[in-house]
This record gives structure tokens, C-alpha cells and sequence, in this order.
């Protein structure tokens, strides 16, 4: 049980004077009353003392018992935790309750079996506790039981849709895993967690795709786009598949919530798309709920910055519709009569770089659709909004770096990461995150007040901003080198009400001009993009407070081997770094012609231009292996404070070194990686801090 949920557990003594009123004496629930308040406020060992006088007289009085056991493990000591909370249990006298505090203390001592059978046994009695539920859901993703797991994610968001982390977390459990079975309510869940803006919704993508291509529409759609000829002869065959599809509720938040990532979805899109610009819109336009969708495709079109494969005959039909466009309002026609063709434009450029944007942008937002205006706001609005605000961003001075130079230059035309929303509804110290994720940690206390924290290499911001909602910072400073992910964060920033994050643009190399230390430093994800990546790392550390603590994320030698051949197969090619040379490439994979690069289309980056950049163009990489980090502290004077792990990642390690729990040994991490090479597909992503720190600490 950690802090967080210490606070919220129950208070037992006022829980069991509801129950057992009658059984304590008057006297004794007097003192266990006191008992209870002096753990509330902090006053731990006379809490202590009061429930072990009780236990003298009375040593069945299972509130006094609930109680210690409590305390015991606010000290620590989760063994004697466990044993005083079933010997409560052993007297017959059920609380759903203790087995609810039962389960905790058992889950976070890492016996997720037992953790298990003590949620259900707290079910029992009531059936509608979200909490309970929320609690056993994540010890089965702990197991690797997904399925149980979703189950119980759906039942508890049923009975409190309104706990955003609770949302969250079925989201992360659900990012990776597409359930095989769902429970009959997965989907309305699903389009639940889409209408709630305060949760990651990528991490739903996956399963959304996986509930659409169980519809019967799916197969259908998926030939038809893949004999296009055959479609032409008769659409109307189609049509009912197409109309159902346009209206599913499901498909359109996907489309404007997340990144389709899944290819037979997109050859589906593409089709879609081509059939809209080549004259399906005359009739498809007709209602308002196809306009829906083509508008929710616009949107997609727009979030995965145009990745999809445009052949010659699309590219003269859309240079086509562009000038017939630009004719009419040249002309002053009514927007009435050329809006749903600047929606099938929206579907294959960036509406804000249209020669006419100018034009759109004056006119009064009275004349629009609601179709039109959503896809206006976000294609052409926000876009003008971030160049507006390039202005306002500080920046560190001139980047001289060579290497910084051309990956500034990548990011400034092709910013990372695309994101839309953030997850994070209750903020905990840095102290309390530490003493969850690192377990054995033994410093985390330092950081239990506000910190000042830098994010060395911020992107489009989604990195700074999710620290802010999730840590209690005092100040966070968000650095980068490319002032067109900047100008994304600040917009987005503004839009999420966050205003503690000041972001700069610069290089880390000139981080010295910032002339400031930090409590934190976290470089996620970039450090590996630099000339000399411990060179960066240096250049950081040295504005690290002497106590602090760095989060760094570095690429996995082993994990990248298919992005590694998709690196070399594009420069065989000829291929460069181009909107035309990403889809060039994609579109070989996509037709199976890169048998080397089987996996790539895994990642979900494939399914954006410039993420797709990011993971197979990059101007500067490097890649790291378990070994080579152990080599990079030592050189730097660093100490490996662990991982951020899965928990079947957590379970495996444990499972084959158990002679070390804190699993910081990373020469048994190198053969882990070895026996399984995929383990760090995103990266690597650990804690570290400076080597003497933990000697004084030593010699105290
Ligand atoms: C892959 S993105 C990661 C963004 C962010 N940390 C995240 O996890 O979402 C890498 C970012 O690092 C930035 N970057 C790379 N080298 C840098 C340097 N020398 N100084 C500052 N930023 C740098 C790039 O501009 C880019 O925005």
C-alpha cells in the first residue's frame, strides 16, 4: 500500500463502530477512536501503543487488530502486516474491508495471487466497489491476465464512470494487449473512455481496431479496397457496407481521437478517401452523417500528417480540385457550395499551407458546418495559432552543434511526438512515484516536496505536460531545439490550462546558459539522437543538484534490429528523408516487398509522417544494450537505480534472478535482452544518480 492509498484507506476504527458497536466496550472504542485520529495525523507510535494496550485486554477485537496491522505496515514491516490482518480475518467476523487492506498490502508486497483472492474476497460481500475492482484489475495485468483483467476494468468503469484514473489505467493495460474475448459492455466502455478528454486515448486504438474487425462490414470493406478496379464497376454494391461503416460511432472517434494503426484499416481509409475525391462526395455529401465522417477522416488525414500512399492519378485529382476550389472563391461563390470540396481537400493536404488559407481564415465561423468547423479548428486555426506564438519563445542562443543542427532541422519540419490528449488526474511527489516504481529506493524521502525539474529534449510537449499534471513540481523547464514542437506544446499547454511549465529553445549542449540546477532531470528518447550521447548526458548532469535524481530513455540495440534493417534497406533505396520517400518505403512494406522489415509496421509510429521520420530516417541515432548503459554510468560517475518495467517484464526478471529483487544487476539484464530481444521495444527508461550520493548515505 503505498501513501496514496494509505490516505484513502478507510479509517477501520469508525468502519467497525458502525459493525461492532455493541462487541467493544465502550472504553475500547473510545481509545481505538484516539487510535485511529493519532494515525491520521501522523502520530504513528502512539497509535501504536494505544492498539497494543487494546490487544492486551481484548486480542480478538478485530478494529484493534485492522488497526495495528495498518500501522504495521505504514512501518514496513509487510510480513507481520499480513499475518495481523488474517489473524483479523481468522475470527470470523468478515469486513470487506480488511480484506480490501489485505489485498493491498499483499499486492504491493508482490504476492498478486493472494492479492487476488483477498479483492474477491472483499467482492463477496459487496459486488459494487469500483475501488475493489479498479485494485483487482491491475493485480491481473500484473499476471498477465488481460482478459480478467479487462472484465474487471469494465464492471468498475460501469459503476464509476467518472474516475479518470481508473479510465487510464484500463487504457494502458488495454495499449498493448487486444483482448481475445471482451465482455459484452467492452465496446460501450471503449466509446466511454473516447468521450472523456482526460486520458491517453491512443492506448484505446489498438482494441477499437480490434472491435471493428470483428463487424461484418470489416472483410467486406477490406477486399473491396483491395480490388479497387471491381469497386468502380459497381459501388452500389458497397454502399451499404460503406454507409454502415461511415456511421459507426466507434470508427469515428477512433478517426479523430487516435492514430488507425493497423494496416488493413488504412488500405480500408485510403480506399475510402480515393472514392470521396473521385466523386462518391456528389451523393455521399448528402447527409449530415456523412459529411461526419469524411470530416472524421479529415481529421485523421490531418493527425497522422498525411502518411497514407497517394498515387499519380490521386495527386492530379487533388491539384485538380485544389485550383477548381481556389477558382470559386476567388470568384466570391457561397462556402455553402464548395465546402464539402474543401473537406475532400482536407482529406490530402494541410488546409493552413492551402494558397487561399488566408481567405478561409477571414471569413465569419457562422457560415461553416459543424462538420466544417471541427476540421477547420484543428487544420487550419491551430496551425496559425502555433506560428503565432514561435515569437513568443525564449530560446538559449545559436545552435553551432553540427549533428544538433540537422536534427533541429528534422524536428522543426517534422515535429514528434503527434499527440492530442494527456493522461494525469492526481499529482504525487516525486518521492512517493520513486518509492512505487523502484522498489528498495532508499532515499525517495529528499524528494517528498515540490521539485524543480528540467525535460532535457520536450518535443511537442506532451512529455512536460504529463509531468505537471502527474508530480508535484515546483517549477518545470521544457527544452528543445526544434521551435515548431515548442510552439505545439505552449499551444497545448494553453489549451490544458497548464501554466507551470516554461518552455525554452535551445540545445543541450548550451544548457549551462540556462544558469540554473534542477532537482530532476528527465531526457527521455533523445540523448541517443546527439553526436555523443555522453557528451549530452555530461552536459546535463552537471546542473544536476547533488541529491538529484535522472530519468534518461535510451533505444535498445536488440529491441530496433527491424528498424535498424528498414534504416539500411532505405538508404539502399535511395529513399530519403521526404514525405515521398517515408511513403515510398511504407508502401513496400505494406505490399510485402521488404520481407527484412517484417515488425516495423508494429510500431505505431508507422502511422504518422513524421514519427514514421522519427523511427526510420532519423538524421542521428544510436542504440544502447544493457552492458553499455552499466559502461556509460561508470564513465559518468553514475549509480543504476532500475528500470521502468512492464510487470510481466518485472515478473520474468525476478522469476529467473531472484537473488535480485531491486533488479538493478545489469549484466543479468544483458542476458535477459539476449534470450529475449524485444523486451525494450519502446526503450529503455531508468532512474540514475550520482555514485558519491549513495557513499554518503553509506557513511552516515
Ligand atoms: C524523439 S523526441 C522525444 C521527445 C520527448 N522527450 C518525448 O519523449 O516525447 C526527441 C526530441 O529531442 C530533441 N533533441 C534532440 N537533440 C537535442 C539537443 N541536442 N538539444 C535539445 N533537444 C534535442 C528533438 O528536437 C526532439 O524534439
Amino acid at each position: 500500500m503505498n501513501r496514496r492509498e494509505a490516505r484513502r484507506s478507510e479509517n477501520p476504527a469508525k468502519i467497525s463502530n458502525k459493525t461492532e458497536g455493541n462487541v467493544a466496550s465502550r472504553e475500547i472504542s473510545l481509545a481505538l477512536r484516539t487510535a485511529a485520529r493519532a494515525r491520521l495525523e501522523g502520530r504513528l507510535a502512539e497509535a501504536k501503543r494505544i492498539c497494543e494496550d487494546v490487544l492486551a485486554k481484548a486480542p480478538d477485537n478485530i478494529t484493534a487488530l485492522h488497526l495495528y496491522g495498518v500501522l504495521a505496515f505504514q512501518a514496513g514491516q509487510s510480513d507481520a502486516a499480513i499475518a495481523i490482518m488474517k489473524r483479523a480475518l481468522s475470527h470470523g467476523r468478515d469486513l470487506p474491508v480488511l480484506y480490501h487492506d489485505l489485498g493491498k498490502m499483499l499486492a504491493a508486497s508482490g504476492r498478486t495471487a493472494e492479492a487476488i483472492r483477498a479483492y474477491r474476497g472483499a467482492l463477496q460481500f459487496d459486488s459494487n466497489q469500483p475501488a475493489v475492482r479498479h485494485a483487482l484489475a491491475l493485480q491481473h495485468v500484473a499476471m498477465g491476465e488481460i482478459a480478467n483483467a479487462i472484465e474487471e476494468f469494465c464492471k468498475a468503469i460501469e459503476l464509476a464512470p467518472d474516475d479518470a484514473a481508473l479510465r487510464q489505467n484500463f487504457a494502458g493495460s488495454i495499449q498493448h494487449a487486444t483482448p481475445l474475448s471482451m465482455p459484452e459492455n467492452f465496446e460501450i466502455i471503449l466509446l466511454r473512455c473516447f468521450a472523456h478528454d482526460d486520458i491517453e486515448h491512443q492506448n484505446l486504438a489498438a482494441s477499437a481496431i480490434a472491435v471493428l474487425k470483428r463487424r461484418a462490414n470489416f472483410p467486406v470493406l477490406r477486399n473491396a479496397a483491395a480490388s479497387p478496379d471491381d469497386t468502380q464497376a459497381g459501388p452500389a454494391t458497397y454502399r451499404p457496407f460503406i454507409e454502415a461503416f461511415a456511421e459507426d460511432p466507434l470508427v469515428n472517434a477512433l478517426l479523430r481521437k487516435a492514430l488507425a494503426v493497423d494496416l488493413d484499416l488504412e488500405a480500408i481509409l485510403i480506399w475510402l478517401r480515393r472514392l470521396v475525391l473521385s466523386g462518391l462526395p456528389g451523393e455521399f455529401f448528402q447527409n449530415e452523417t456523412a459529411r461526419h465522417f469524411v470530416a472524421s477522416l479529415g481529421l485523421q488525414c490531418h493527425h497522422n500528417a498525411f502518411v497514407y500512399a497517394v498515387t499519380a492519378a490521386d495527386a492530379a485529382a487533388v491539384e485538380a480540385l485544389q485550383s477548381a476550389l481556389a477558382e470559386r472563391i476567388a470568384a466570391g461563390a457561397a462556402p455553402a457550395s464548395w465546402e464539402n470540396e474543401l473537406l475532400a481537400l482536407a482529406l490530402y493536404r494541410p488546409i493552413h499551407k492551402l494558397p487561399f488559407a488566408d481567405r478561409l481564415a477571414e471569413m465569419p465561423s457562422s457560415i461553416w458546418s459543424e462538420s466544417a468547423a471541427i476540421v477547420l479548428a484543428r487544420t487550419l486555426f491551430e496551425p496559425r495559432q502555433e506560428a503565432a506564438l514561435r515569437a513568443e519563445i525564449a530560446s538559449l542562443g545559436k545552435v553551432d552543434d553540427l549533428t544538433s543542427r540537422a536534427v533541429q532541422a528534422q524536428y522543426e519540419e517534422d515535429p514528434f511526438p503527434p499527440w492530442l490528449t494527456i493522461a494525469g488526474s492526481e499529482r504525487i511527489s516525486l518521492g512517493t512515484h520513486l518509492r512505487e516504481i523502484l522498489p528498495g529506493f532508499d532515499q525517495s524521502a529528499a524528494f517528498d516536496r515540490p521539485v524543480d525539474v528540467l525535460i532535457a529534449g520536450c518535443g511537442t510537449g506532451k512529455h512536460p505536460l504529463e509531468i505537471s499534471r502527474l508530480r508535484e513540481a515546483k517549477e518545470i523547464v521544457a527544452v528543445d531545439l526544434s521551435r515548431t514542437s515548442l510552439a505545439y506544446a505552449v499551444r497545448m499547454a494553453r489549451k490544458l490550462g497548464i501554466d507551470r511549465v516554461r518552455f525554452i529553445q535551445g540545445d543541450i549542449l548550451e544548457i549551462e546558459a540556462l544558469d540554473r540546477s534542477f532537482d530532476v532531470i528527465e531526457s527521455v528518447g533523445v540523448l541517443h539522437h546527439m553526436a555523443s550521447p555522453l557528451a549530452g548526458w555530461r552536459a546535463l548532469l552537471d546542473w544536476l543538484r547533488p541529491e538529484g535524481v535522472m530519468r534518461i530513455g535510451l533505444y535498445s540495440e536488440r529491441a530496433r534490429r527491424s528498424i535498424v534493417n528498414a534504416r539500411r534497406r532505405a538508404h539502399e533505396l535511395g529513399l530519403s528523408a521526404t514525405p515521398d520517400g517515408i511513403r515510398a518505403l511504407r508502401a513496400r512494406v505494406v505490399d510485402g516487398e521488404e520481407p527484412a522489415l517484417d515488425g516495423v509496421e508494429s510500431f505505431s509510429d508507422f502511422y504518422n509522417l513524421s514519427a514514421c521520420r522519427d523511427l526510420l530516417f532519423h538524421a542521428c541515432e544510436h542504440r544502447f544494450t544493457p552492458l553499455g548503459i552499466a559502461r556509460a554510468l561508470a564513465e559518468l560517475g553514475l549509480e543504476f537505480l532500475g528500470f521502468e518495467l512492464s510487470p510481466a517484464l518485472a515478473c520474468t526478471y525476478r522469476e529467473r534472478f531472484p537473488d535480485d529483487p531491486r533488479m538493478l544487476d545489469l549484466a543479468c539484464w544483458e542476458r535477459l535482452e539476449t534470450a529475449l530481444p524485444n523486451s525494450f521495444m519502446g526503450m529503455f527508461v531508468f532512474w540514475c544518480r550520482r555514485v558519491e550520493i549513495q557513499m554518503m548515505a553509506g557513511s552516515n
